[in-house]
Formats: structure tokens, sequence, C-alpha cells
């Protein structure tokens, strides 16, 4: 059994909430988690002072692997000169030096996508071609029975009532290529609501190949909940078996003051499949076509 906890939008600085923050800390040391993922917008401005507290914070996290993502919230939106000559300086002195990573534990390959991108699309984000020929090349380089994760900030598909946000420019065609390479798993963020994609539900066509489970957190801990989960946080446990992806929401309950599950979702695990020369070949002939 493989455990993942999956948190996300921590927001240190105004909407932060510490209270949930702290029964986040709670909840997560109860689970025996193999790795703790936090997808990003550590911070609400990316300010010296936030991201110290946020790098605390990672630090009060159980002993696992950490694997982290930026969010749009974690370069300057303001500081006009700072986005545009050094977007990523505080990120990368307080949460995690590498923008896109690998992160291997046994069982699992995780890679880290930056979606941010502090030039162009900041709040929609974006993926280039490199990243991910980076992901392609950390996922022939794992063993044939890990899971493959994919960890990025922004939405890979749209919310299932499509209130508050659509999915990052060329989502179809990032997912299309993340099933190629057999992903499993997307952990994401960003729209503040948790909820569960799959790339053969926002995909037309037959038997394309591999499903793509996106697994989206809400806020863990800040005062921004959206849509339906207007002021409410959250957080995700996702459990892996041979034949089973299993995905639990925790939502904050401020009366309790703790998280509690609040919805079960289990997917079959797919058998990985040898790809074909011919397919390898579509995938490399789509990675072209990216800009
Ligand atoms: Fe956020
Ligand atoms: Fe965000």
């Amino acid at each position: 059994m493989l455990t993942l906890v999956h948190a996300s939008d921590v927001h240190f600085g105004a909407p932060h909430d510490p209270r949930a923050a702290e029964a986040f800390l709670r909840a997560a040391s109860r689970v025996a988690a193999d790795a703790v993922v936090v997808s990003g917008d550590f911070t609400q401005r990316a300010k010296v002072h936030e991201y110290r507290a946020a790098a605390a914070f990672l630090k009060l996290l159980p002993p696992v692997p950490r694997v982290v993502t930026p969010g749009n919230h974690d370069v300057p939106l303001y500081r006009v000169w700072e986005r545009l000559t050094a977007p990523f300086r505080n990120y990368r002195e307080f949460i995690a030096d590498e923008l896109d990573s690998v992160t291997r534990i046994p069982g699992c390959t995780l890679v880290s996508l930056n979606t941010a991108a502090p030039y162009s699309a900041i709040v929609n984000g974006s993926l280039s071609r490199r990243q991910l020929e980076f992901a392609s090349d950390a996922f022939r380089a794992s063993p044939e029975s890990d899971l493959r994760v994919v960890v990025a900030h922004h939405q890979l598909a749209p919310p299932p009532d499509y209130h508050g946000g659509q999915a990052m420019p060329h989502a179809r065609r990032h997912l299309a290529d993340l099933e190629r390479m057999e992903v499993d798993v997307v952990l994401g963020g960003h729209l503040h609501r948790a909820y569960i994609g799959n790339s053969l539900d926002v995909i037309a066509g037959e038997d394309r190949g591999h499903p793509v489970v996106i697994v989206q957190s809400g806020t863990t801990s800040s005062s921004r909940g959206r849509a339906r989960e207007r002021l409410r946080c959250s957080f995700n446990v996702v459990r892996v078996d041979a034949e089973t992806i299993e995905v639990v929401h925790h939502h904050y309950d401020r009366g309790d003051d703790d998280f509690h599950p609040t919805g079960v979702h289990v997917f079959p695990r797919r058998p990985r499949r040898a790809l074909p020369a011919e397919a390898a070949t579509r995938m490399l002939d789509s990675l072209q076509g990216l800009e």
C-alpha cells in the first residue's frame, strides 16, 4: 500500500487560517504517509515573511519526502520588476530550488511541473513542451510497476459544475500526452475546491490509452474556499495498491477543529502497457507541436 497526503493552497499571508493549518498538521500526522504533496500557492503575495512562515510549516509535516510545486501566488503579482527579473527567487530560497523535479519513493515516481507562468498566463498557468519531455524522460526511467504521479498547481480538468474556472490552456493536449506517458494520477489545486476529474471524461475519443485520474485539493489552510467550498478547507489522502487508486477528500470542521473524510473515489488501477513504437512516435509528434 502506498499512501500520499495531498494538500494545496496553504496561502501564508492575509487569508491564511492558522487553526486550519494546525488541524491539518495533526490530521497529516495520523496518516502513515509515504510522501506529502503540497501543490502550490504557499503564499498570498510571495513576500519573504510569508515564505518564512510557509517554510516553518513544511518543517512540521511528517518526516517523509515532500513534493512541492509553485503556484501563481508564489510569484510577485504587483512587484512587476521582480516578477520580470526574478519571479521565483523567494520560492527557490525558502521552498525548493528546483521548479520541475522528480521524486522517487518505493512504488511511485512523482514529477512536479511548474505551471506558474509569471511572464504570460499568470492566472491560468501553462506547461511547455520541454516540461512534458522532462516528465516523459522521468517516467521512462521508472520501474514498470511504479505509480506515475504528476504534481501541477493549475487544473487540467474543469470542476464538474464548471463554476469558477476553466482548465489550463491546452489542457486536453497535455492530458493526451500524459495518457500516452501512462500517468496514473495528477495532483493539483488553484481553484480552492476539491474535486475529481478523469481524462476519459474531458477528452473526446475512443480507447485512447491510459486514463489519468485528476485529483484536486481545495485550499488546505485559508479563508478563500471557492464556489461550493466557500470558507471551507480541504486536503486529500490517496491510497494505492496493486489494483485500486482510492482518493479520500477531507474537509475541515471549524466546530470541532478537525478534518474529516467527506468523499471517497475508487478507480481501478490500469495495467501498464508497453508503448508500441508507433504510439511513441505519435507522442513525440504531439510534443513537437507544443510551443
Ligand atoms: Fe490558491
Ligand atoms: Fe493558484
